[in-house]
């Protein structure tokens, strides 16, 4: 039995080594901007030193933005070495693992990916694991460049403690629009609306939503959509602050109809991953999919796909004029060998010029206010309009409404209402867990 346990424990290492990269950045993916910006973090650095960068940006959809970005870096601070630590799985399910142990164990990486909110302030910031940046910001007057809302994310009880690289959005629909122009579909702008299109949809055989949970988040992203579309943004905060219980009528409402639309997805969705979802809806074979919008990096760098011309997108029915904000953000663990060399890339990734080289690529939107919207395509320059007047509300499924410990009991508690559509159990299940929020 012992021997089994260890071959066991073995191969998991293995299998964790083998999913992460670990190796320095072979990137072959360039910026054809060679000029040295005004706004890229000051002057070349003579030091030589490395930085390790952690991040769960690999492969497909993922890696073309960091990539982008190591290169730009490279290209400025030819000193500094940058080791890619990035691990792979969506929504850094195999990369936060790896980071609880690296962190534990007192190996920090030089700076790593990290959700702005609950997942940066409870996780890390609680337990004196990172460097305050406010010295950083005050240097780089980065006070007004990036919104307050996001600067409140990265912040716990005045100290500043990471720099947000860009800002997706998570309550967005994506649909192929041949399928919507064929069937003569308008977008859905409410739940009756959608529930309306997905029974023409079933009808004429198409399958109407994508979905690909065998990673456990990607369900809980379409949950709390339906959750903000039932509550609002600010009651949704509220839910998550604990001022609303999870008992109550609208959310009950928001169980029903995840239930309600889990007839409409195709039936293979546990095995699937976000992109193979999303090639669902690329290939015609679903009309649409719920995904953050690292789904359009994907269709458009990967796939090949034009914006408005094969896939269209529209906000979560009745969260129309809202915005789930999910922020990358990276800040500086306590404990690091080159604590300059990171600044230096911190600094790197304030920049305006840093932020348009990412972004257009990944398929988020900068963090900074003061970008370049003619970077970015239709999709980029509609959602950096939005973020200026929506009302904004923190993703559940990537870590930034509640702690670490919640989360994972959301994402179980959604993964067994997937199978068993139980509305009473969930609710029950996330009462429960509600303490740990
Ligand atoms: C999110 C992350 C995004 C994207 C996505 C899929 O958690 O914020 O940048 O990588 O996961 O992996």
């Amino acid at each position: 039995m012992k021997k089994i346990l260890s071959l066991l424990m073995l191969s998991l290492v293995l299998i964790i080594a083998a999913c992460s990269s670990g190796s320095d950045s072979d990137s072959s993916s360039g910026t054809d901007d060679d000029s040295k910006g005004t706004d890229s973090g000051g002057k070349d650095s003579g030091s030589a030193g490395s930085v390790e960068i952690f991040s769960w940006w690999t492969g497909a959809g993922e890696e073309d933005g960091l990539l982008a970005l190591i290169d730009l870096f490279n290209e400025k601070f030819p000193d500094i070495e940058v080791k890619n630590a990035a691990v792979a799985g969506g929504a850094g399910t195999n990369a936060k693992a790896v980071l609880a142990t690296r962190m534990q164990g007192n190996d920090p990486p030089s700076t790593f990916q990290v959700h702005g909110g609950e997942e940066l302030n409870k996780s890390w910031v609680a337990a004196n694991k990172m460097e305050a940046l406010n010295e950083l910001y005050e240097a780089n007057d980065w006070m007004d460049k990036f919104p307050e809302s996001l600067i409140d994310l990265v912040s716990s009880d005045g100290n500043i403690y990471s720099v947000p690289v860009n800002i997706h959005r998570g309550n967005v629909i994506f649909y192929n629009m041949e399928i919507f122009n064929e069937h003569n579909l308008e977008v859905p702008t409410t739940m009756d609306e959608f529930f309306a299109v997905a029974e023409k949809l079933e009808a004429a055989g198409v399958v109407p939503l994508a979905l690909g949970d065998k990673e456990t988040w990607e369900a809980t992203q379409v949950f709390e959509n339906l959750l903000a579309a039932e509550l609002g943004a600010d009651d949704y905060i509220k839910l998550f602050n604990g001022e609303i219980e999870f008992d109550d009528a609208r959310v009950v409402k928001a169980a029903e109809n995840f239930d309600k639309l889990l007839n409409y997805v195709n039936d293979d969705h546990a095995s699937r991953s976000w992109q193979d979802s999303a090639q669902l809806v690329a290939e015609g074979d679903a009309a649409m999919l719920n995904m953050g919008d690292w789904a359009k990096g994907y269709f458009v760098n990967d796939l090949g796909l034009v914006t408005n011309e094969d896939f269209g997108y529209f906000a979560f029915p009745d969260t129309v004029g809202e915005f789930a904000v999910i922020t990358d953000t990276f800040g500086l663990p306590t404990g690091v060998e080159h604590v300059e060399e990171t600044k230096e890339f911190l600094t790197f990734l304030g920049s305006v010029e840093a932020q348009d080289v990412f972004n257009p690529l990944k398929g988020s939107i900068p963090a900074r206010i003061d970008a370049d919207p003619s970077k970015y395509d239709d999709y980029g320059k509609d959602t950096i309009e939005d973020f200026k007047t929506a009302k904004l509300f923190p993703t559940l499924a990537h870590g930034s409404a509640a702690s670490e410990g919640f989360v994972t009991k959301a994402n179980q508690a959604v993964n067994i209402f997937v199978t068993q559509r139980d509305v009473d159990n969930l609710i029950s299940a996330l009462k429960s867990a509600a303490p740990e929020m």
